[in-house]
């Protein structure tokens, strides 16, 4: 059990996160290496983990291309990958 845990939905499986974790490193954490699609298709994840290749956008609650590497997990949070 994570220290002062937080839990969120990563593509509707729950993973239980410590407070302060990063939003790429839960996606990680349950097993997500796919986090958007390119143009021609191919898979793509995080390159840079500090906000500037635009790799590792997600579905955050509803909202479209956020940066996971820049966002820190939340209570209840809802994301998804483009699987
Ligand atoms: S990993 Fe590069 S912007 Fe998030």
């Amino acid at each position: 059990m994570p220290a002062n845990p937080i839990q969120l939905r990563v593509n509707g499986k729950s993973v239980l996160v410590s407070a302060g974790t990063v939003l790429a490193a839960a996606i990680a954490q349950a097993g997500v290496t796919k986090f958007r699609r390119a143009v021609t298709g191919g898979p793509r994840g995080p390159l840079c983990g500090m906000g500037i290749c635009m790799e590792c956008r997600v579905t955050i609650n509803g909202q479209t291309q956020c940066r996971s590497c820049q966002t820190l997990c939340e209570e209840g949070m809802e994301m998804r990958t483009d699987e």
